[in-house]
């Protein structure tokens, strides 16, 4: 079991201070380095839209101009994300010592379990935010040990979850295979098609007395193809846009989409990965639920071979994804 201490426990304990472990330099300190005032209205996608052509269009765009969209009129009710919120969220009110049951083993080589991470950067600051991760597709990778026992319902609303999520990442991929000049099929199935792994991380950002201070998680952009999250009401996700630190308008119901590394590199560079980052509040508790859809660590990825040519040479190295995170955790350039 780690020996971190978690931050719901730091939160707990901290009244108008808090350790120094979490105060982030000057220049990074978000209440330094936000442009208030502004939120940022990110491309919002009515999925529901029977315009095919608008959707494709706007899903493009946005991709390439932003890598953040939000859609709304998804097909997932919203009961079911409803109850995906509430299971998780009672999860990581249990005891101390029952939620330490789905610690990550340290020895494990894989991320999935409960955790908190470590101040091991180069600065060692540490995020004001714990963590469970576990992976929810394809069903053979899928790791019970790490699914909550309680509340009771949890596995069966994050299994129902998962089912519904197909849809939207078929139609997302299907769209940004065409957006490429390829056929609908094409992307899926050179990132891997059903075999995809689905990776689902719930971010707990408990209140915290100096919220300009610190940051949930610091500035990156996801490694996987693309990120789909569903945060509570709580205001909290960050995008950089020409340099700038914005808040993200939080728009009740929808999916934040990310454009993650793997699909910056599969496009050849068309489509952008998001710089993101997310603030904490001092009086609520914030909660995000994203899923990574990412490859399996032994899948090659590059450039889609059809987008290069003498012409448009590859920006990117094509290589396996576990060497790709391996690299990016070491901060080794690709
Ligand atoms: C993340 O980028 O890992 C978290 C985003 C969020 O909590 O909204
Ligand atoms: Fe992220």
């Amino acid at each position: 079991m780690e020996k971190t201490q978690r931050v719901q426990n730091v939160a707990s304990l901290s009244n108008e201070t808090i350790p120094a472990e979490f105060v982030r330099s000057e220049k990074e300190q978000p209440g330094n380095s936000t442009v208030r005032g502004t939120q940022l209205e990110v491309p919002l996608i009515d999925f529901s839209n029977p315009d095919e052509e608008k959707v494709l269009h706007e899903i493009i765009d946005a991709s390439c101009k932003w890598g953040m969209f939000q859609i709304v009129n998804h097909e997932i009710p919203t009961e079911l994300i409803t109850k995906l919120q509430s299971v998780g969220k009672t999860f990581f009110e249990l005891p101390q010592e029952e939620k330490e049951q789905y610690a990550k083993p340290p020895d494990s080589k894989s991320i999935e379990g409960y955790g908190s991470k470590l101040g091991n950067d180069i600065d060692n600051k540490r995020g004001w935010v714990d963590h469970l991760f576990h992976k929810i597709w394809p069903p053979s990778d899928i790791n019970y040990r790490f699914w909550p026992k309680n509340p009771p319902s949890y596995r069966e609303i994050n299994e129902e979850y998962g089912k519904h999520l197909h849809g939207v990442v078929d139609k997302l991929f299907k769209n940004l295979s065409i957006g490429l000049g390829l056929e609908g099929h094409e992307l899926k199935e050179y990132a891997g098609g059903d075999n995809m792994v689905h990776l689902l991380k719930i971010n707990y950002y408990p209140p915290c007395p100096c919220p300009d201070l610190v940051l949930g998680v610091p500035a990156h952009s996801d490694m996987c193809f693309i990120t789909l999250l569903v945060p509570n009401d709580v205001q909290g996700l960050q995008a950089s846009r020409d340099g700038q630190w914005y808040d993200v308008k939080y728009v009740p119901s929808a999916f934040v989409i990310h454009i993650g590394d793997q699909l910056e590199i599969m496009s050849n560079g068309k489509y952008k990965a998001i710089l993101h980052r997310t603030t904490v509040s001092k009086d609520a508790t914030r909660i995000s639920w994203p899923v990574f859809i990412e490859p399996q660590p032994e899948q090659e990825v590059g450039p889609h071979p059809k987008l290069v040519n003498q012409d448009n040479p590859p920006k990117f190295k094509t290589k396996k994804y576990k060497d790709y995170a391996y690299c990016k955790l070491n901060k080794i350039p690709q």
